[in-house]
């Protein structure tokens, strides 16, 4: 879906690519519920008292200045920090309901639930078709014929398989960016996970695959609760329904993107969306 002409007056002023936002829709139950999260790298802390819902079937996109929290947030998410003695998260988490902060939560499985794509594509060093199937065949213990549906649906949903069907068997790092970054996403929906976090996903990648990337988070739309970092806002306004924007540990304000991009409440989102800092 390419984005959609004309944008409002206002708006039209603050910067005049950005296209009309996604109106926000019924969002339905919250899939994501993150009640007084405080983060601490050691001694310093670099998420203040966070209290949001995301719902589920929508794109949550976090925007604000380097060094704000964006990706302490997501790392909260999947858990990830906990590879890190000195880290440490405060205050509830749920994902589809069910605490993922406690010591008893299996993080094995919480991965599987909670997909996540970095920046830099990361193909592994093996073929289009064996980066697809990863977590199917080792955690899933998926093969044959089923394994194969599963990796061609995944790469149908991520966009990517007219361009690679005919190179299932090539290497994954010899496709181009943009398609590794697509190779990336299907890989981490595969498995079906609950919610897709993505990192500033098309920060690596050129104006066009750039492009396709949203396309493809267009279209997962509907089966995923996505949650996308990025610093363009423009990118945030043209996929996401709802748009956080964090501060110095703060999420300042969240609220659908139309009118966070248009009349957002607080001055300093006022002041990043215009440009006056970051
Ligand atoms: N491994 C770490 N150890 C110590 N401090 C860290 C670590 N990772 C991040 N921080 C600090 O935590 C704060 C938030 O960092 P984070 O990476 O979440 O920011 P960000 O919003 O993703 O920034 P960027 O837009 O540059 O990616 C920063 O002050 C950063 O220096
Ligand atoms: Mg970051």
């Amino acid at each position: 879906m390419m984005p959609s002409a004309k944008p409002p007056k206002h708006l039209k002023m603050r910067a005049p690519h950005v296209p009309v936002p996604e109106p926000a829709r019924d969002l339905g139950p919250p899939k994501i519920e993150i009640r007084s999260l405080n983060f601490y790298y050691g001694e310093l802390q670099s998420l203040r008292n966070i209290n949001m819902s995301l719902a589920d079937h929508s794109i949550s996109a976090f925007i604000g200045p380097s060094g704000c929290g964006k990706s302490t947030l997501l790392r909260v998410l999947n858990r990830m920090y906990g590879l890190y003695p000195n880290q440490r998260a405060e205050g509830e988490v749920l994902i589809g309901g069910r605490d993922i902060l406690g010591s008893a939560v299996d993080v094995a499985e919480l991965r599987y639930r909670v997909g996540m794509v970095f920046q830099k594509p990361t193909p592994f060093p093996m073929s289009v078709f064996d980066n697809v199937a990863f977590g199917l065949r080792l955690g899933g213990g998926i093969r044959g014929a089923e394994l194969k549906s599963r990796v061609e649906s995944a790469l149908r949903d991520a966009a990517i398989w007219d361009e690679v069907k005919d190179k299932l068997h090539a290497d994954g790092r010899s496709l181009s960016g943009g398609q590794q970054q697509r190779v990336c996403i299907a890989r981490a929906i595969a498995v079906k996970p609950e919610v897709l976090l993505l990192d500033e996903p098309t920060a690596a990648l050129d104006p066009i695959s750039t492009l396709r990337v949203e396309e493809t988070l267009q279209a997962l739309r509907e089966k995923y609760c996505i949650v996308v970092v990025t610093h363009n806002l423009q990118q945030a306004a043209r996929v996401s329904n709802v748009t956080g924007f964090m501060f110095m540990g703060e999420l300042v304000e969240i609220g659908p993107s139309s009118q966070i991009f248009t009349s957002p409440k607080d001055r300093r989102t006022d002041d990043y969306i215009t440009g006056r800092f970051g």
